[in-house]
């Protein structure tokens, strides 16, 4: 356990791109880990697997979730929109249900996930985010408006959240933890660009930042123009 009182950390949606980076910086800080992800995409988790605990299943289905964040002191959950089933506000509700009252919870998102009436969206985002969302329903391949149902329960939860609302994001080397606003629109994020490594950083990072608790902060790589211009 370290000086903050993580010791046991589980990962939900362990097997993508910005899973496999925050399992690797908390294996890197000596956290054990759970992963869980879907039953097709363990073998993506091989490089980890003798090092983990991996937990097969669906991030929305209540047992599963109740069984991976049994003793675990921290909780990074990747909210996705995927499919027309709640699997965002799923996984999201079944976390808050399962997860110790004390442990830090820590959810991924992106900008497009309002915090309040403060965050700023041009109008060109506004519509185009609403067509996209439209289309992607009726399609049924992803459903933005149940990621922000998944938001709005996280916000009302009396638990010790943390929202992560992630730009644009990019591979590449890290830069650093990145800069943060509480607030859309804000100048210092007019880049929209993040290194998924660092994305995956700030969000370990937010587990022993009690600052953060109950925040949606909103992130931008540290080193691109609009961070350098702005950050005090
Ligand atoms: N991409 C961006 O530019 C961007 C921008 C802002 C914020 N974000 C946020 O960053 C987080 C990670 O995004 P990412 O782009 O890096 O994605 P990612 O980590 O590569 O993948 C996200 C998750 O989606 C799962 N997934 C993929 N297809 C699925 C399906 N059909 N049904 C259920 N689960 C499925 C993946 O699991 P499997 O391994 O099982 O496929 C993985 O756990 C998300 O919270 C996202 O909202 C992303």
């Amino acid at each position: 356990m370290d000086d903050n009182g993580i010791r046991r950390v589980c990962i939900i949606g362990a097997s993508g791109r910005l899973g496999q980076y925050m399992v690797a910086h908390a294996l890197d800080r000596g956290y054990e880990v759970v992963g869980v992800c879907r039953e097709r995409s363990v073998g993506k988790l091989q490089a980890f697997a003798d090092r983990i605990t991996i937990v097969p299943g669906d991030t929305n289905d209540r047992r599963v979730i109740r069984t991976a964040v049994a003793g675990c002191d921290g909780i990074l959950t990747v909210l996705v929109p995927w499919g027309v089933r709640q699997y965002s506000s799923g996984t999201a509700q079944a976390v808050l249900d399962f997860a110790d009252p004390n442990a830090r919870l820590v959810f991924s998102c992106g900008w497009h996930v309002p915090r309040d009436e403060n965050d700023r969206y041009p109008w060109a985002t506004r519509m185009a985010n609403s067509v996209v969302t439209r289309v992607m329903r009726a399609l049924r391949v992803i459903d933005v408006e149940d990621q922000l149902d998944a938001a709005r329960r996280i916000f009302a939860s009396d638990s010790r959240w943390t929202v992560v609302r992630g730009s644009d994001l990019e591979e590449g080397e890290s830069q650093g933890l990145p800069v943060w606003s509480r607030h859309v629109g804000d100048p210092i994020l007019a880049s929209n660009r993040t290194r998924r490594t660092d994305y995956a950083l700030f969000m370990l990072e937010a587990l022993t930042d009690d600052a953060l608790i109950r925040e949606a902060p909103a992130i931008v790589g540290r080193l691109t123009p609009s961070a350098l211009a702005h950050a005090g």
